[in-house]
């Protein structure tokens, strides 16, 4: 079965550390027969800077955003593909604005009922990776727990890869072995029989 994959890409720079981590990963995916797709959150064209809690998608039976712009039909992939990969630079100890414009909305495809003390997502079950990079050697475990806590309140496994001291725009390419171990992931989580989860911090 041909695995599909989402990747949301959430740096402003087009050729910088996320654009080149995404790109290794996509590679390695590719190679084993997957289907992927790469969203540039930075340049879609939004009508809303983010969620704007209006909570309309809880009254639709469909898992939807209500916002008609360019975000709606990514999320709508979201719900489809198996794989959702998350790819961001270290902004502060956490993720770019660019990204969350994106996660946030995702707010779309949960149906929570207070009540009854439950949450449905077409999002269970799901992978969900995370591909990160810093210019210092401190904060990326603090960026990637949000990815983590919201992996498994959804029932997804998670998988990440977490590069430090990658410097600015563009060096992480000339940093020792971070290509084989993005490559290894896109392989990894590509193929159908894995069912390991891998959590590296790559130094
Ligand atoms: C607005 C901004 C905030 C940043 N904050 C941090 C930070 O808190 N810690 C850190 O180690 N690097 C920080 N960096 C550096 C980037 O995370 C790092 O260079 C990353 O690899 C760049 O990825 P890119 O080429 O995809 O933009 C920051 C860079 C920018 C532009």
């Amino acid at each position: 079965m041909t695995k599909e994959i989402l990747i949301l890409s959430g740096s402003p720079r087009k050729a910088g550390n996320t654009a080149t981590l995404v790109d290794w990963f996509a590679a390695g995916a590719r190679s084993k027969g997957a289907r992927v797709e790469i969203v540039r959150t930075a340049f879609l064209k939004y009508k809303s800077t983010g969620c704007t809690a209006c909570r309309t998608c809880q009254k639709l039976d469909a898992y939807a955003c209500v916002i008609k712009d360019e975000a709606k039909p990514v999320l709508a992939r979201m719900a489809k593909v198996d794989v959702i990969v998350m790819a961001t630079p270290l902004y502060f100890y956490g993720a770019s604005a660019q990204l969350k414009l994106v996660f946030d909305r995702m707010f779309s495809l949960y149906k929570w009922d207070n009540q009854a003390g439950t949450v449905a997502t077409p999002l269970k079950g799901k992978t969900l990776v995370l591909l990160a990079s810093a210019f210092e050697d401190e904060g990326l475990d603090a960026l990637s727990k949000p990815f983590a806590l919201t992996a498994k309140y959804t029932g997804m496994k998670f998988a990440s890869l977490l590069v430090s001291n990658a410097g600015v725009s563009g060096d992480i390419k000339h940093k020792p072995g971070i290509r084989k171990q993005a490559v290894a992931l896109g392989k990894q989580v590509a193929s159908t029989k894995s069912r390991r989860v891998l959590l590296k911090i790559a130094k």
